[in-house]
């Protein structure tokens, strides 16, 4: 007898994105930053957004994390409509906004007095997570003690301590001297692995995009749209040597193709 089993669905949508546009009323007219968006985020994958400055990828991740709204469309994340502040998503913002007045442990565990979680437990993670950004040492520092690669740092433990199943990142890495980047990116990854923490990552960097993501959404020139979206077949665990495989080149050559074909690079001089 011929028994046909349906194939078992892993996938859950987590974040849903459908028709969204966004349009800021300025001093100087109506600028459309987004124009009619549409994308599925599964749970647990890791996405990046590629694009020129001003293609609206700080906006866009603003309206996932419902600081802001749309101007139309609707987005979901999990069951959630989102048109508030989404308490579940933790977020590293392109300027990191620490406290002046607090020391990098207090900053990382302002998440727990606004949750009014265990402080006794939230601090024993806030100290793994200063460990694992290799600031152990730091933990009594002030911010205008810390260099600007520091300070991000601080707000990726920040926006970590509550394991938030949704991380939203803008350009989180981009102060950092290459081979921090090059750790954090790995430590990234690990603690990717050890949860099923959807990561939706906003960098202008092709290489980090293709290292770090199962896919990666190339956005146009404003008004931002959605002009490719390119899945990274590489294994996992990544390693750093994996951007000398032939894929990975490959990959670089395609989106780098794509921003020739959009103006965004240009090579005469
Ligand atoms: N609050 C705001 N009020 C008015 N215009 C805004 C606002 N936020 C963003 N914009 C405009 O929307 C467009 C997209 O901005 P956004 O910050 O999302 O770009 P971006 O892709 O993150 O750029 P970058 O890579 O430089 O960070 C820009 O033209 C910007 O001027
Ligand atoms: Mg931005």
């Amino acid at each position: 007898m011929d028994v046909t089993v349906a194939p078992e669905t892993t996938q859950e949508t987590h974040i849903s994105i459908s028709g969204v546009s966004k349009t800021f009323q300025t001093r100087n007219g109506t600028v459309q930053a987004l124009q009619n968006i549409d994308l599925n985020i599964q749970k647990g994958e890791f996405v990046s957004v590629l694009g020129p400055s001003g293609c609206g990828k700080s906006t866009l991740m603003m309206l996932l994390s419902g600081l802001d709204t749309v101007s139309t469309g609707r987005i979901t994340v999990g069951k959630k409509h989102i048109d508030k502040p989404n308490p579940d998503a933790g977020v590293v913002f392109q300027q990191d906004v620490l406290l002046e007045w607090r020391s990098a442990l207090q900053n990382i565990l302002i998440q727990a007095e606004i949750r009014k979680s265990d402080m006794g437990e939230a601090t024993e993670r806030a100290r793994q997570l200063l460990k694992m950004v290799s600031l152990q040492d730091f933990e009594n520092a002030y911010p205008k003690e810390l260099s600007g690669g520091m300070r991000q740092r601080v707000s990726i433990c920040r926006a970590l301590l509550h394991k938030p199943p949704l991380l939203l990142m803008d350009e989180p890495f981009g102060a950092l001297d290459a081979m921090t980047r090059d750790q954090l990116q790995i430590d990234l990854l690990r603690l990717c692995s050890e949860s099923d923490m959807t990561v939706f990552f906003i960098t202008h960097s092709i290489a980090e995009a293709i290292f770090l993501s199962d896919r990666v959404v190339v956005m146009s020139p404003r008004p931002g749209r959605i002009e490719k979206i390119i899945d990274i077949d590489l294994p996992r665990p990544r390693r750093l040597a994996m951007r000398e495989d032939p894929r990975f080149i490959e990959y670089t050559r395609e989106l780098t193709d794509i921003f020739k074909s959009l103006g965004v690079f240009r090579e005469e001089y």
